[in-house]
This record gives C-alpha cells, structure tokens and sequence, in this order.
C-alpha cells in the first residue's frame, strides 16, 4: 500500500515521480528558492502536480506542528555545517541556516515511520577539518529519534543511465517498524549491506573485500549525545552502511549491473 509522503526540498519534482510510480502519494510539499524572487522551480512544480497541499515559502518559517501528519518523509537538502551548537534541557540546536536541522524538527515532532533522504557524496566525509563529523550528527540525531538508518552512494551512470551523478540516498525506518526490526535483526550478517538491505534489489552491489567474517560487530559506535559527536567524532564512512542502536557498519562495495550500458557524451554529442 502507499504511504502518504511529505516532500521538502521538492524543487521540480524529481522524487515525486519516483515517488508516484512507486505508489505514494505527496499530501503536503515545500519548495522555496532563497534569495531570489522568481520561484521557477515551484511554479514548475504546480504546473505539473498542481496546487494543492504545496508550499512555497522558506523552509524556516513553517512551524512543525502545521505539516500534516505522514508516513514518509523525503528530500534532497543542501549539504552545509551540521555542528550542534547545544544539547540538554534546550534540546539540539543546530547550525544557523543549516537546512538538516528542519529536516530534525519535523521529523521530531511527526516521527514519521520512514525517511528517504538524498544529498552530494561530499556528505559522507564533511567538514574538512573532522572527517565524517557532519553525516555522524545525522545519524545520531535518527538515532535519538528512534530511526534505524540505511545508506548508499549510488551513481545513476553505474545502473545504466546516461549521467554521472553520484549522491548519498539515506533511508531511515522507526526501529518498531518492519524494515527497522529487519535491519537490528541481520545487520551483523556480513552479507546484509550486499544481499539483505533496503537498496540491493534495485541497485544491486557486491563487496570488494572477499573474505568477510561470519557476524561482524560494528565499525565504530554513537558515544554520547550529538554534541559529543559534533564536538569529537571522526570516522571514514564508506558507500554502504547501516547504523543501528548507535553500532555503525560500513563497507566498500562495487555495483553490480548486467543492463544496457548508458551512452557516453563525447566531444560533439552522445554515443553507445
Ligand atoms: C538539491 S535540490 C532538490 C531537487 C529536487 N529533489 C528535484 O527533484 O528537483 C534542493 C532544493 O531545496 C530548495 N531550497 C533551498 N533552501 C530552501 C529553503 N530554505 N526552504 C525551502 N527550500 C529550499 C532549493 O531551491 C532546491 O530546489
């Protein structure tokens, strides 16, 4: 059955093709272009899903409260600072003007059972200066929040389609739902992230490494709360990985695709 899905970030639409041929439905979307007044990309996006139930205003102002009750949460957000600036009875406060932190709001305050998330590779490995601090703040932010987190660096050319892009998806699922009970229960299988997860029947991966131990425990663990992380977790996320209960496991893995090559651009226009 489909789940009803929020979409922030909408811009034109992407997800929610995907989302819809998928058979979701978007009951409530944002869009909003800072600092200009033409707002193409939203008007592009009611020319082709309409009107209704769509936002275009800057993120920021929308109080949590008034986003309508959802399954699923989606959006591709900017990749900026994700430091925490204060956590305890104030609760996290994140970087100013840092859009993951609306992201952690609405999701606090509606606790959708899933997210699916998108952002540049780049994520993985910010800031410059403390390695895999920004993406260790989000996984401990699902991770206060209940979510069991699923990631995967996917190339759209490596799967047969004719652009080189790649971007970080991050799935997310309440712990209590299936997909979140799945993951805490075969996570330690050192085939989950090739054969058992969220993203291997559509993109399909194998490991570089060939020898894998039977149950393997996780590579580094959450300490703390999201501060602590911002303040001093490093770590080297690889292109596959699940967190669970804070334990994180993360491996290299290489596509796998017997399809249509895509064609490549060449100097003066595109060939097979
Ligand atoms: C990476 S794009 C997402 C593209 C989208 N998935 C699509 O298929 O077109 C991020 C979008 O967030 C929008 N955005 C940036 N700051 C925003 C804000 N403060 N509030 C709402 N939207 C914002 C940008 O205009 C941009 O369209």
């Amino acid at each position: 059955m489909g789940l009803e899905t929020v979409e922030l970030f909408a811009g034109v639409g992407g997800f929610r093709i995907g989302l819809e041929r998928a058979g979701h439905e978007v009951i409530w979307s944002n869009q909003w272009e800072p600092s200009i007044q033409a707002q193409h990309a939203s008007e592009c996006y009611v020319a082709h899903f309409g009107e209704e139930n769509h936002t275009n205003v800057d993120i920021k102002q929308i109080d949590e409260s008034s986003v309508p009750d959802h399954d699923l949460l989606v959006g591709g957000f900017p990749c900026q600072d994700y430091s925490v600036a204060t956590t305890g009875a104030e609760g996290i406060k994140g970087e100013k003007g840092a859009l993951w932190w609306d992201i952690e709001r609405i999701a606090r305050e509606k606790r959708p059972n899933y997210l699916l998330l998108e952002n540049v590779n780049r994520l993985l490995r910010s800031s410059t200066d403390q390695r895999g601090r920004d993406f260790g703040v989000l996984l401990h932010c699902l991770h206060d929040l209940g979510y069991t987190v699923e990631w995967r660096v996917i190339n759209a050319a490596d799967y047969g389609y004719a652009t080189k892009r790649r971007r970080v998806f991050i799935f997310a699922a309440q712990a209590n739902t299936e997909w979140g009970q799945w993951m805490t229960s075969k996570v330690e299988k050192p085939d989950y992230l090739t054969q058992r997860g969220f993203f291997v029947d559509e993109f399909p991966v194998e490991d570089v490494q060939t020898q894998l131990p039977i149950a393997h425990p996780p590579n580094t663990t959450l300490e703390g709360d999201p501060k602590e992380t911002s303040d001093e977790f490093e770590f080297d996320f690889e292109e596959a990985g699940a967190m669970v209960d804070g334990g994180i496991w993360t491996r290299e893995v290489t596509p796998v695709y017997q399809g249509e090559s895509p064609p490549r651009r060449t100097g003066n226009g595109w060939c097979s």
